[in-house]
C-alpha cells in the first residue's frame, strides 16, 4: 500500500535501525543463536516512521510483519548484517537493537552433521564474528548518533557505561534481562550516555520506543 508522507520531528533523517538475532550456521539444519523476539527494534522502527524518518530496518530472522513506512532488509548472519548496515549509509542515526550472536562455527559444514552411533561428541571451533556497531562507531561513515542496545543479567548500568567506551556509541540503551524476561511484552530501559543515566519507568515495547524516539528527535534537532 502507498502511505502518505509522515511530517514529524524526523522528516528528513535517515535512521538505521538492526533488530532480531542472527543465525549462524554449524550445518544445513543447525545454527548457533541469540534469544530475541525482534519485538523492541520493530517498534522502535514503527516509532521513528511515526516520526516521519526515512527507516532501514535490518532484521535477522523474526517472525514479525513489517512496520508501515519502513524499509525492510532481512539477513540471516552477522557478516550480513555488518554488509547490510554497510550498504544502507549514509544514516543520521543507528540504533543497533540486534542480538548478534557473538561466534560462529569456524568449519560450517556443507552436510548435516550425522550421529554415528559411537556417541562421540563432534567437535565445535567458534571464531568471533564482527561487531557491527563498534565497526561502525569507529569508521569515517560514522553516522553522528551512534546508539546501542545491551541485555544483562546484573550489573546492568556498569555493564553498560563499560559499553559506551568501548564501543564508541553515543548511548546505551540497556536493559535487565533477569527482570524483564526476553520476548516479553515490556521492557524497563536505561539510557546510558555521558550525560549519566535515564531510567524510564516499565512500559510496553511500544511506549518505550516512542519515549527513545522522542529523546532522539531532541538530540538531533
Ligand atoms: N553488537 C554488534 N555486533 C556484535 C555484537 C554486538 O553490533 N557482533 C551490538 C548489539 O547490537 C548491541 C551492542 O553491540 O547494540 C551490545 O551488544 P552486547 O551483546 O550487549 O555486547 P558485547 O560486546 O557482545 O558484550 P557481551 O559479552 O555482553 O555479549
Ligand atoms: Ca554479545
Amino acid at each position: 500500500s502507498h502511505l502518505e508522507p509522515v511530517q514529524g520531528p524526523l522528516t528528513g533523517k535517515h535512521i538505521l535501525i538492526t533488530a532480531g538475532p542472527t543465525h549462524e550456521p554449524i550445518d544445513p539444519v543447525r545454527y548457533i543463536a541469540n534469544r530475541s523476539s525482534g519485538k523492541q527494534g520493530f517498534a522502535i522502527a514503527a516509532a521513528a516512521a511515526r516520526a516521519g524518518a526515512t527507516v532501514t530496518l535490518i532484521a535477522g530472522p523474526v517472525t514479525l510483519p513489517t512496520p508501515p513506512g519502513v524499509t525492510r532488509v532481512d539477513v540471516e548472519t552477522a557478516r550480513q548484517m555488518d554488509a547490510a548496515v554497510d550498504a544502507a549509509l549514509p544514516a543520521d542515526v543507528a540504533i543497533m537493537v540486534a542480538a548478534v550472536a557473538d561466534w560462529r562455527s569456524a568449519d560450517e559444514a556443507q552436510q548435516k552433521i550425522k550421529k554415528d552411533g559411537s556417541g562421540k561428541i563432534p567437535p565445535l571451533h567458534l571464531v568471533e564474528n564482527p561487531d557491527i556497531l563498534a565497526t561502525l562507531a569507529k569508521s569515517d561513515r560514522r553516522p553522528p548518533l551512534v546508539i546501542g542496545f545491551a541485555a544483562e543479567t546484573n550489573d546492568v548500568l556498569a555493564h553498560a557505561t563499560a559499553k559506551l567506551a568501548r564501543k564508541g556509541a553515543d548511548w546505551i540503551v540497556a536493559n535487565d534481562v533477569a527482570t524483564h524476561l526476553m520476548g516479553g511484552e515490556v521492557n524497563a530501559l536505561h539510557i546510558v550516555s555521558a550525560s549519566g543515566v535515564e531510567s524510564l519507568p516499565e512500559m510496553t515495547k511500544d511506549a518505550a520506543a516512542t519515549a527513545l524516539v522522542k529523546r532522539i528527535s531532541d538530540a538531533i534537532a
